[in-house]
């Protein structure tokens, strides 16, 4: 994986996704080694964001490394009209690496072909949302032991959500998953993501209502309808509270359930939900630091 660009998760195979888990691992015991202080790692951020932003700048600075970059880019030259292709050609030249995400489907392919530098993408519009994706899978592998023979159920925004499309495309890699899709019928995942489960020989169900799955999958991976995505404020307006999970819905549920949500929530997860011992998704959070370590130190070839 040296200096290879992480664009879409479709750029590792199974085994690089399943080394990247165990290296997490091992940064998960020992978060804080000085091996990246001769990076310059730039974090660069056309759209807004916590975890993935402030989770990579962590990541780096446990490491030693330097991070430079903005997380507005009306602070950037790009509010002059600064093309994003100057601006990547502009950062190389000062990084060893950069962390970028943007509001275009296909920015980060785009990037990864003009840098110099590796590129990871951290999050293209709803594309692709790689590294989410992958500590998505460190999340379940740790709280079921596998990522083989699980039912999944994805819920809510399953066409805009970019790190729904990156962790079904990972998950078809898999024995036995079975995709249980819960969404609006104008939000359905996209064909061309269901033709990686199709051509894995694996299968999927569609439903509109959350209560038809809730008790029989191993994770319930629910989602933000995502409004900043919508050219219609009325069509938002109408599907923005489709799935409201509550701790009461969870009575009957499998013993093993852990909810996943790649955050941030609006209300589709009430809080009375955060102290259930299913409710996994701040957990979720916190692990995006090892598996970002990983791929930094990866990448960077330093391990
Ligand atoms: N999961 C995720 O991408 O969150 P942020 O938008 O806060 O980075």
């Amino acid at each position: 994986m040296k200096n290879r660009s992480l664009v879409s998760i479709n750029d590792y195979s199974k085994e690089e996704m399943l080394h990247i888990l165990e290296l997490a691992k091992a940064f998960e015991a020992n978060p804080r080694q000085k091996i990246l202080k001769d990076f310059v790692i730039a974090s660069l951020f056309f759209e807004p964001s916590t975890r993935t932003r402030l989770s990579f700048e962590s990541a780096i600075n446990q490491l030693g490394g330097r991070v430079i970059g903005f997380s507005d880019s009306s602070s950037s030259s790009t509010s002059k009209g600064e093309s994003l292709r100057d601006t990547i050609q502009t950062v190389s030249l000062y990084s060893d690496l950069i962390v970028m995400r943007h509001p275009l489907e296909g920015s980060a392919r785009f990037a990864s072909e003009i840098a110099p530098v590796p590129i990871i993408n951290a999050g293209d519009g709803a594309n692709q949302h790689p590294t989410q994706c992958l500590l998505d899978m460190y999340s379940i592998m740790k709280t079921q032991g596998t990522l083989d023979n699980l039912d999944i159920a994805f819920v809510g925004d399953l066409k805009f959500g970019r790190t729904v499309h990156s962790l079904v495309i990972a998950l078809s890699l898999f024995k036995n998953t079975n995709f249980h899709l819960v969404s609006p019928v104008e939000l359905k995942l996209p064909s061309s993501i269901k033709k990686f489960i199709v051509d894995a020989g694996l299968k999927y169900h569609q439903y509109t209502d959350i209560q038809e799955v809730i008790n029989k999958v191993d994770i319930l991976y629910m989602t933000r309808i995502q409004r900043e995505r919508f050219s219609d404020a009325m069509e938002y307006e109408r599907v923005k509270n489709s799935y409201v999970l509550k701790a009461d819905m969870l009575s009957n549920t499998k013993e093993k359930l852990k909810i996943l949500h790649p955050l941030p929530r609006v209300n589709e997860i009430t809080e009375d939900v955060d102290s259930n011992k299913k409710a996994y998704y701040f957990q979720q959070a916190k692990n995006g630091v090892f598996v970002r370590e990983a791929l930094l130190a990866s990448i960077l070839g330093v391990i």
